[in-house]
Order: C-alpha cells, then sequence, then structure tokens
C-alpha cells in the first residue's frame, strides 16, 4: 500500500474514477455491491486503483458512484466501530491497516443519477476538478506496472502539453469490444492520433491499438461533453468526446509499460485474482499446488 511517507511530485493533482456502471456482466453480484468494490484476493479492486493514483503523487481524488455508494463511502471512510472492536480484541495491526486505507488520500464523492455513460461520468466532476489537466483511472482497469499507469501518461501530458490516452495492442478479433486508434509514432510508444472510434464493426477496425481505462485530459473536454449526443449503447462515450478533442486540440496515444487486467470481465478477474494471489508469500505455495493439479487432471 502507498504510504503517506512515500509522498511524490505530482504532475497532475486530480484525478476521476468512475464506478457508477451498472456492471451487469457481473449479476447477480453487482445487485447490491458496486463492481469496483469486488475482491482481488482480499482487497476491493478500487482500492487497487486508488492506491496507484497515490503512488503517482496525485493529491485528490474524486470518484463517481451510482448505486452501491455507501460501500464505496464507507471504504474509504473511517471505520469507527470495527476500528475500536479490533483493538478491544488484541488486532492492532488490523485496526491500523484499516486506518490506512481512510488516511490515503482526499477522497470526493458524486453521484451520477443515471448511468448516462462513461463521457458522462467525467462530466460529472466538472466542478471539483475546475480548470487543470486531470487524470481518468476506469474503476475496473488495473494496471500492474513498475510506474504507476497514470503517471506514465502524465509524463507524456507534461512533455507534449496535449491529451494523451492509454494504448495498447489486442488481437485484430477484439478490437470491436474496444475504443480504436490509429495515428503517427512519435517514437518512445508515444502516438498521434488522427482517428478513433468506439466500438469498430468487425472488420472496420483502423488498427489493432485500443484504448485502455488511463486519460490524462485538459479541461477542454468538459465543454465537449456538455455537448455531446449519445453515441455507441446510446450512451454519452468518453471516446466521442476524445475524437472531438483529437480534432480541436490533438490526442495522443501511449503505449503504457506493464501487465493490464480488465477486472470488468470474468475471464480478466480471475486472471487478475491468480496473478495478485501468486505474488502473496502466504498464499503462493498452496494456490501453485493446486494450478498444478487441475492442470494435469482436468481435460482441455
Ligand atoms: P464499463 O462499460 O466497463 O462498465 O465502464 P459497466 O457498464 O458497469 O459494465 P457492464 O458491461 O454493464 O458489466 C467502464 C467504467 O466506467 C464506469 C464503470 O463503473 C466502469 O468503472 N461507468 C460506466 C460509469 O461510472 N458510469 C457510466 O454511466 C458508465
Amino acid at each position: 500500500m502507498a504510504s503517506k511517507t512515500s509522498k511524490v511530485e505530482p504532475l497532475i493533482r486530480k484525478c476521476v474514477i468512475p464506478a457508477a456502471g451498472l456492471g451487469t456482466r457481473f449479476l447477480p453480484a453487482t445487485k447490491a455491491v458496486p463492481k469496483e468494490m469486488l475482491p482481488i484476493v482480499d482487497t476491493p479492486t478500487l482500492q487497487y486503483i486508488v492506491e496507484e493514483a497515490v503512488s503517482a503523487g496525485i493529491e485528490d481524488v474524486v470518484l463517481i458512484n451510482g448505486r452501491g455508494k455507501g460501500a464505496i463511502e464507507d471504504h474509504f471512510d473511517i471505520g469507527f466501530e470495527l476500528e475500536t472492536t479490533l483493538r478491544a480484541r488484541g488486532k492492532d495491526s488490523e485496526a491500523d491497516k484499516l486506518r490506512a486505507i481512510a488516511d490515503l488520500v482526499r477522497v470526493v464523492s458524486i453521484r451520477q443519477k443515471e448511468p448516462k455513460g462513461l463521457g458522462h461520468a467525467v462530466l460529472c466532476a466538472k466542478s471539483v476538478i475546475g480548470d487543470e489537466p486531470f487524470g481518468v483511472l476506469l474503476g475496473d482497469d488495473m494496471i500492474d506496472a513498475e510506474e504507476p499507469g497514470i503517471r506514465q501518461l502524465a509524463r507524456v501530458y507534461r512533455q507534449y502539453n496535449q491529451a494523451v490516452i492509454a494504448l495498447m495492442e489486442v488481437p485484430e478479433s477484439e478490437t470491436h469490444m474496444y475504443g480504436i486508434a490509429a495515428g503517427t509514432d512519435l517514437g518512445d510508444g508515444v502516438m498521434r492520433i488522427d482517428r478513433i472510434v468506439e466500438k469498430p464493426k468487425k472488420g472496420t477496425a483502423p488498427s489493432n491499438l485500443a484504448v485502455i481505462g488511463r486519460y490524462v485530459l485538459p479541461p477542454d473536454i468538459f465543454p465537449i461533453l456538455e455537448n455531446q449526443t449519445p453515441g455507441v449503447g446510446g450512451e454519452i462515450q468518453l471516446t466521442d468526446g476524445l475524437a472531438t478533442l483529437q480534432q480541436s486540440k490533438g490526442l495522443l496515444g501511449y503505449r503504457f509499460k506493464g501487465q493490464r487486467y480488465d477486472a470488468g470481465d470474468k475471464v480478466g478477474y480471475l486472471k487478475a485474482n491468480i496473478a495478485y494471489a501468486l505474488k502473496r508469500p502466504d498464499l503462493r505455495a498452496g494456490l501453485l499446488e493446486y494450478m498444478r493439479e487441475v492442470v494435469k487432471t482436468e481435460k482441455p
């Protein structure tokens, strides 16, 4: 967990974490619990994302909540009764761990009354972000990297003074599931984007570079989103807003370094659980033993 003493110089001060989607792919688990609160091993996905923001030097996190927002707010607040009970039972280290979550960072919570799309969720943060560049970290997209994913993008933003989004190569057969970007290579993983489309129909994708859930954007995105009509799925799509931003102010893509897990997808979620469990000395041996057994006995 990021500690308060390991503070790094901020390249951007604020970020938005949208976590107000319906999470339909994880029903019934997400009937009462937001998918961003489902655990990877024993820690909610959202906590990993907030920790990434903190270790990138971000000082203010704007969480966009929908249904079940109480669970999210409680998680990042002081759990006074639970802490007191743990301390009374001599479990001070557990109580300290809970307090550390509440002490992580300043969190502002905003309600997106209806899940009108990712672009609309980002727009909900306008008044708190104000007139400065900011990060967006999707609440179900995890990046395991030496340098936090959002900080990699913030560096590119500061170098070029231009909006930048995370890109990752995906197989041709999966391009219809993502926003897809194409453009000119500028070296060092940076690309000047000249085309970006949300979920292109099979066979029409302009490249195999998919937009992944990390962005550093200027405040110019807000008036664009305010005036935007609904796109794919009847939602206000962030990708459509980015296409307009690309035309007016320019847009960069960055092939981030690190391993990405889509915790909003069932297989991605299971992979994240296995990968993070294998990093844990208390779980690794037991899990490996079970996995070897499964490989031996399961038929393909
Ligand atoms: P997703 O499209 O993965 O989320 O949005 P979803 O709609 O909840 O997923 P399914 O397909 O129904 O399972 C990416 C991120 O944007 C947030 C989601 O919570 C997720 O973190 N989001 C999406 C919002 O905050 N508001 C929205 O209106 C839509």
